[in-house]
């Protein structure tokens, strides 16, 4: 009989069987924490249970709600939690988690304070909580050592990784593993009633070198630079555990977990696994077109890289291009990658062979007739993809799906070629196409709602980040990415070496500073769009970049570009850009300036991205900043990074250098930028 929506109990005989039910995964938000606590009360206080079963529907518990944190709730009672396990310690009746799905973070701390544990032979335990940019905060500190030994609970808790079932059978975390979790559950309460309730909390940490372990963990932590907040807080947490009587380091535990959840580490962690889950949600569309077969036209590096994604998802693909030489080129990339993954070990025989098995080619777009979906991935010209369109039109069933990888160009001008331009869709992929995880997805004027959905099942089936973009130019992470290029440029006219701008970004996280990134992606490229666009030499702040490419100095590929690489790939300075850039000086720029305008350059566009809806949420241009671009995830994105920064301090800035240097970029659009800081 269903007590509260949440949580539902049953009895079996003397059994009283609780069941979380908030789906998808039980997160133990506020809510569910409340009814599973008067469900306890209420067995403990009946004399006719005598033992308790905690189990979840399809899931045990996917832990604390990642989204309570920030809406002032769950730091606000972070002993709710801690009431939960502590009141099951102080139960006289025995309970025993049935955990089937996943037990992670809050999840597993609450099966941790059961008296005992049996699993789904499917299930997955673990305590990812340092992953996230803090520390488990409920007794997973205290009670896995107890539970697993301390060696086995500083791997566990440091990796945030989780584990088989048979795994946590042997190192001692599971009494039983099962495929009815529910009835083992049942039946090993039943036999503890008559025997002493085993608590964790109880036992001794076996290992007599407990400490010495915790201190050397802690020594490696200390040196490693890449060591989180969170793996440094659980592992004092953990030297409580092997030092002090339990409740003393509980209270540490605690004390440590609060102090860190609102931390902006943390609080960007928990941001980036929200928006990211946030961004590929679309409102429901009926009758979305299934995908089992595709056609990649182009077989260049995007193309092959494309192809290789759809090929891991078990689609069916034929990979077209214009000569037989290009196409033989293109398998023959493809093949030598699948092979290099098998022999590193990232692929199997089996699937490699598999997937050469659903592998074809051919020259001519008449080879694209019968796949479902279609992504051009040919040279970035307008005219060479609306004539690859207009052509597909005349060859493919009307109901195939037009997939245009375009980067920048637009959407509906290529889509106007096409005998469906409903059908037509972007799907901007990130090279190397089969390795970035971001798609933007582009929502043309004509796009049908069915199309732009098919087209982001695709992305989710590759396992990939789709962002839905409108068009324009850009798009999202092109045209914001652009400005930050843009600031880079115009200091170096200020007297900043190349060197600092990428050394300063890079230590502030920036995965490649912005010139490492130009020549690797080919600083001819963006020349030739500028050329293209008639622009070059208009915008003072290009003219640099507008010599690199009269010189021919275009990147890794060159051998020359911002920087000068050695045969063996080693990068050095440039002399000859030393000597161009001789005239350029300035008085000197801190890195903590360069920092904030490279990176306000980001916000700023994104702004106006956002005012021109091209983005439909400021959550989305982080996302994809951080997963195509480079930006650290451990600082949320740019838009979260100007929050935490306060938009006060981002206007005076901004309002500094519009002064200081003239230039009208330096204006945010006119939006409500937050409720609290709208000014
Ligand atoms: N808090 C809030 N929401 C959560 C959540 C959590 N801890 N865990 C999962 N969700 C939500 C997701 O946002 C998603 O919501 P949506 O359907 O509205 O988009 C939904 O649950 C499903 O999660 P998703 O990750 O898309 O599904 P999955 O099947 O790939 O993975 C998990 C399921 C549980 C393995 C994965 O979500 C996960 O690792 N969650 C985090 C667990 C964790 O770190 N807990 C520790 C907190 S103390």
């Amino acid at each position: 009989m269903p007590h509260h929506p949440v949580v539902e109990s049953v009895r079996s005989g003397d059994i009283s069987i609780i069941t979380l039910s908030n789906p998808p995964v039980n997160t133990l938000g506020r809510p569910a924490r409340r009814a599973l606590l008067v469900e306890l009360e209420r067995a403990e206080n009946d004399e006719a249970v005598s033992a308790v079963v905690i189990a979840g529907r399809n899931n045990f518990s996917a832990g604390a709600d990642l989204a309570e944190f920030d809406s002032g709730e769950g730091l606000a009672e972070p002993t709710l939690h801690l009431t939960l396990t502590g009141y099951l310690d102080t139960m006289t009746k025995p309970t025993v988690a049935a955990i089937d799905g996943v037990a992670l973070g809050g999840g597993l701390e609450l099966a941790l304070a059961c008296s005992a544990r049996v699993a789904h032979p499917r299930a997955k335990l673990g305590l990812p909580e340092t992953t996230l940019g803090f520390m488990p905060g409920a007794g997973g500190t205290q009670r896995l050592p107890r539970a697993v030994g301390i060696e086995a609970a500083l791997d566990l808790i440091v990796t945030g990784r989780s584990i088989s079932s048979a795994e946590a059978e042997t190192l001692g975390l599971l009494e039983a593993v099962d495929p009815d979790p529910v009835g083992a559950a049942t039946q090993l309460a039943r036999r503890l009633v008559s025997a002493a309730k085993p608590r964790l909390r109880d036992r001794a940490i076996a290992e007599p070198l407990a400490e010495a372990f915790v201190d050397s963990a802690k020594r490696f932590a200390a040196r490693n630079p890449k060591a989180s907040a969170g793996v440094k807080a659980a592992l004092e947490a953990l030297r409580s555990a092997v030092t002090k009587p339990f409740d003393e380091a509980l209270a540490d535990e605690l004390e440590f977990f609060v102090r860190l959840a609102g931390e902006p580490e943390a609080r960007a962690a928990r941001y980036r696994f929200l928006s990211d889950r946030a961004a590929v949600r679309l409102r429901p569309v009926e009758n979305v077109p299934d995908v089992t077969t595709a056609a990649v036209i182009g077989a260049g590096t995007m193309g092959r890289g494309i192809a290789l994604a759809l090929l891991s998802a078990s689609i069916e693909v034929t990979l077209i291009d214009t000569d037989a030489d290009r196409v033989n080129a293109g398998i023959a990339a493809m093949t030598a990658d699948l092979d290099r993954a098998v022999a590193r070990m990232r692929l199997t025989e089996g699937d490699r062979d598999a997937q050469l098995k659903i592998l074809s080619s051919g020259v001519g777009l008449e080879k694209a007739a019968s796949a479902d979906l279609v992504i051009e991935a040919v040279f970035e010209n307008l005219d060479v993809k609306r004539d690859v369109f207009r052509a597909l039109s005349d060859v493919v069933r009307p109901d195939t799906i037009l997939a245009s990888n375009t980067s920048s160009l637009d959407l509906n001008l290529i889509a106007q070629t096409a005998a469906h331009p409903e059908r037509v869709v972007g799907m901007h992929f990130f090279s190397p196409a089969n390795i970035m995880r971001l798609v933007e997805v582009v929502d043309g004027g004509d796009t049908s709602p069915a199309t732009l959905a098919a087209a982001v099942k695709v992305a989710k089936r590759l396992r990939k980040l789709p962002v839905v973009a409108q068009v324009g130019p850009g798009f999202i992470g092109n045209r914001i990415f652009d400005q930050y290029i843009r600031q880079a440029q115009l200091l170096l006219r200020e007297g900043v070496s190349p060197q600092q701008i990428d050394s300063a970004l890079e230590r502030w996280g920036m995965a490649m500073g912005p010139f490492r990134v130009l020549d690797l992606v080919g600083n001819d490229i963006s020349w030739m769009a500028r050329k293209a666009a008639g622009g070059a030499g208009e915008d003072v702040a290009w003219q640099i970049a507008d010599a690199l490419g009269e010189n021919g100095w275009f990147g890794r590929k060159s051998g020359s570009g911002w920087y000068r690489y050695g045969d063996d790939g080693s990068a050095g300075p440039n002399p000859d850009l030393t000597e161009l850039l001789a005239s350029f000086t300035g008085p000197q720029i801190s890195d903590d300036e360069i920092v904030r305008r490279c990176i306000l350059a980001l916000v700023i566009e994104a702004s106006h991205v956002l005012a021109d809806r091209v983005a439909a949420t400021s959550a989305d241009i982080d996302t994809v900043m951080v997963n195509g671009y480079g930006f650290p995830a451990r600082r949320g994105g740019p838009w979260f990074f100007a929050e935490l920064t306060g938009w006060e301090l981002v206007q005076l800035l901004v309002k500094r250098w519009r002064e200081r240097t003239g230039d009208s970029f330096w204006s945010t659009a006119d939006l409500p930028l937050t409720e609290k800081n709208a000014s």
